[in-house]
């Protein structure tokens, strides 16, 4: 019988590309996506817990649909994600009108498992399987053709101690560069112009067989495979980013020349205590070698301000890092403790809340004159964009994005979306380039 499906999507691009794979699922049987969740026969939310706010969010909306269940019995919910990988058991006894609950690595089961539910009413759960391996045949129903994300590495190894990621999404496993490549040709060949290879550490990729990381390799055969397409990667690791990495950005034309590497902190100690496997000065001339190598190329990062211990000149540390830097754009995240995780175990000197909200706010201030003085610097430069849509609030202008992931709005109409275009920037906010096409001789 086809039946209709809602998923919400929480957390990261690894959860927006789980949420495309088991609409595949789905779609494969001949189910229709429910444009709202109240009309749909089978509720999935895939859920995100690297913060605290990110788990309150998702356990509010899975208690409120206690009540649609119990007005239509028949009506099926399901759990996916993080949040179900790490509280099976917490969410099995508080929320007993759920009725499916997946681990990270158990998508693929969605469909007999979900038959089991239907057929007899009883829950079903599956999160053994966090260190196994993952489904290939699936092909994924994308939010949006025209950028599309391509799985490449699963989990993380790195361990980083205020981090519940490797606990939720277990060992790394690089999927086979042959599948991978063979996937993004295929969305190229349906459309997309920009494909964002996805992992919680891409440049860790390591070819199954290959001894050493590989992710360059991985970049060149990807923009071989898709010359018609933009290439982006997220997220990349500071400790990973070898010589090869950069060469393979400067060297393949269609990889964007965007590297967001989450810093996290500017002060030796605290990143010790992190466990972030670099030092500051590390990282620093990392930038440093890769400007030298692409002068042109944007430098984002992630922010974690009052980590434990962290004290008032640490955190100054953190603001002239971000001096010295001058990042393009920074995610600046409070501290948020995650019980399981080295740092909420050990850690017990915790700056206090007000402290570092107020630590938050320095940081977002600074990074905002940061980010406004390098867009205003590409007043009146040419540069490529890809068109993704239509403007939502000018009548007659579009959103592009530079191959530097700046968001730019020019004047454009509908079926200039997924074209590209060259723009000359006339003007910029900390955000947003303001722009004119290029008129092409
Ligand atoms: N794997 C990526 C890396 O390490 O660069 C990022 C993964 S994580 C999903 C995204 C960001 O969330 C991290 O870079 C970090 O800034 C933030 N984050 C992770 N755990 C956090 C915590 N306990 N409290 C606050 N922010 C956190
Ligand atoms: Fe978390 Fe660190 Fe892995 Fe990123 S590298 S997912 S922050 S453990
Ligand atoms: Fe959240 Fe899991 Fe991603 S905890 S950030 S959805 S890996």
């Amino acid at each position: 019988m086809s039946r209709t499906y809602h998923i919400t999507t929480f957390g990261c691009q690894m959860n927006s590309a789980d949420s495309e794979i088991m609409e595949g699922i789905l779609a494969a049987r001949g189910w229709r996506r429910a444009e709202a969740e109240d009309a749909a026969d089978v509720i999935l939310y895939n859920t995100c817990v690297v913060r605290e706010h990110a788990e309150d969010r998702a356990l509010a909306r899975l208690g409120q649909l206690k009540a649609l269940k119990a007005a239509r019995p028949g009506l099926v919910i399901g759990v996916t994600g993080c949040m179900a990988q790490k509280d099976a058991e917490a969410l099995r006894e508080k929320l007993p009108h759920i009725d499916l609950i997946l681990g990270t690595r158990a998508i693929a089961r969605l469909s007999p498992l979900l038959d089991r539910v239907i057929a007899t009413g009883v829950p079903q759960s599956c999160v053994e399987t966090l260190d196994e391996a993952y489904p290939i045949e699936i092909i994924p129903v994308r939010q949006r053709p025209l950028k599309a994300l391509v799985n490449i590495i699963l989990g993380c190894n790195k361990q980083c101690s205020y981090c519940i990621v490797p606990f939720t999404r277990g060992r790394e496993q690089s999927l086979p560069s042959d599948q991978i490549v063979a996937e993004c040709k295929r969305c190229a060949a349906d459309g997309a112009r920009e494909i964002t290879l996805v992992g919680q550490n891409v440049n860790s990729f390591r070819a199954p067989g290959e001894a050493t990381a590989s992710f360059g390799n991985l970049l060149r055969r990807v923009g071989e495979a898709a010359p018609d397409s933009w290439i982006r990667y997220i997220t990349s690791h500071p400790r990973d980013c070898n010589a090869a990495h950069i060469r393979a950005v400067a060297e393949t034309p269609n990889v964007c020349e965007n590297f967001h590497l989450p810093v996290q902190a500017g002060s030796d100690r605290i990143l010790a205590r992190m466990k972030r496997l670099y030092t500051r000065e590390a990282y620093i001339d990392l930038v440093g070698r890769i400007r030298d190598a692409i002068p042109t190329a944007s430098i984002t990062t992630d922010l974690i301000v009052g980590f434990p211990g962290e004290t008032e000149d640490e955190f100054e540390e953190t603001l002239d890092l971000l001096r010295r830097v001058r990042f393009d754009a920074a995610y600046m995240y409070l501290y948020s403790p995650r019980p399981g995780t080295p740092a909420a175990a050990e850690y017990k000197d915790h700056v206090p809340l007000a402290e570092r909200k107020r630590r938050l706010a320095k940081l977002i201030e600074l990074q905002e004159g940061i980010g406004l003085e390098n867009a205003r610097g590409l007043i009146g430069q040419t540069m490529d964009v890809l068109i993704e849509d239509v403007a939502p609030r000018t009548g007659g202008d579009v959103l592009a994005r530079t191959r530097t992931d700046r968001m730019v709005i020019l004047p454009g109409t509908p079926e200039q979306v997924g074209r590209f275009a060259r723009v000359t920037i006339q003007d910029a906010n900390a955000h947003t380039l303001f722009g004119v096409p290029v008129r092409e001789s």
